[in-house]
């Protein structure tokens, strides 16, 4: 089964996608996560993403595609992923579509996570990670253990740059004018599920996986 996350900066997407993907053994996918892989390892992509990052803007559709095509060719035997932050436009989802058809298969499911943009940006501008593991925090809704200090491997928690206030106004910005037209695109394929993303962690776990179960059962 293919599920895409969908949804606006701080509305939970990797949060999620980290917990069902291991419960349910299926690839994550986060562009960002790849993105900021690259712009770590300093390599071409990397160094061309960072521009585009920084600003909150979208990275050039061809660098992402290709990236994502790459991780599903070489992970495809898997049969089951879950693509966080991708697509983020129209020319991406064709893209997915194509990529997916060359493995005889296709989007089944894509969760639109509806939250309201000051919940998001309250939960952005209390983010924290962990630079080592990648574990994520939340200063007010999920904190660490120890102030500042990763609970699972000790090490120093950071901020990411693109969550500066006057970036996340951008990147809620850039959402609204190039990808929240993809939620029409799903809806018109009867794939697309409405998750309420203003509630706790635990509740939106709840909602997504009991639409998961119900479409495993049905297929
Ligand atoms: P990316 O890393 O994908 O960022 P994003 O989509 O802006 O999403 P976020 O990670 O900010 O939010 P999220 O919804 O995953 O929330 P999270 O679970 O982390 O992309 C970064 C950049 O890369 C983009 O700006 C762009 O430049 C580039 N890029 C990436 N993909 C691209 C693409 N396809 N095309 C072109 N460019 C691309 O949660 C946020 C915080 O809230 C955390 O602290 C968390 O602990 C907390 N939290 C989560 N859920 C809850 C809850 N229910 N209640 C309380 N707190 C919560």
């Amino acid at each position: 089964m293919n599920v895409v996350f969908l949804g606006p900066p701080g509305a939970g997407k990797g949060t999620q996608a980290e917990v069902i993907s291991k419960e349910r053994g299926m690839e994550h996918i986060s562009t960002g996560d790849l993105l900021r892989g690259a712009v770590e390892r300093g390599s071409p992509r990397g160094r061309k993403a960072k521009e585009y990052m920084e600003k909150g803007l979208l990275v050039p559709d061809e660098l992402v595609v290709d990236i994502v095509a790459e991780r599903v060719s070489r992970d495809g035997s898997s049969g089951s992923f879950l693509f966080d932050g991708f697509p983020r436009n129209l020319a991406q989802a064709k893209a997915l579509d194509e990529t997916l058809k060359r493995l005889k298969d296709r989007v089944d499911v894509v969760f639109y996570f509806a939250v309201s943009e000051e919940i998001a940006v309250r939960r952005l501008s209390g983010r924290w990670m962990c630079p080592a593991c990648g574990a994520n925090y939340n200063e007010r809704y999920i904190p660490p253990k120890e102030e500042g200090i990763c609970d699972r491997c000790g090490k120093v928690l950071t901020q990411r740059q693109d969550d500066k206030v006057e970036t996340v106004k951008k990147r809620l910005k850039v959402y609204r004018e190039q990808t929240a037209d993809l939620i029409d695109y799903y809806e018109e394929r009867g794939v697309l599920r409405r998750v309420d993303a203003d509630l706790s962690v635990e509740e939106t776990h709840k909602e997504i996986n009991k639409t998961l179960t119900s479409l495993r059962k049905a297929r």
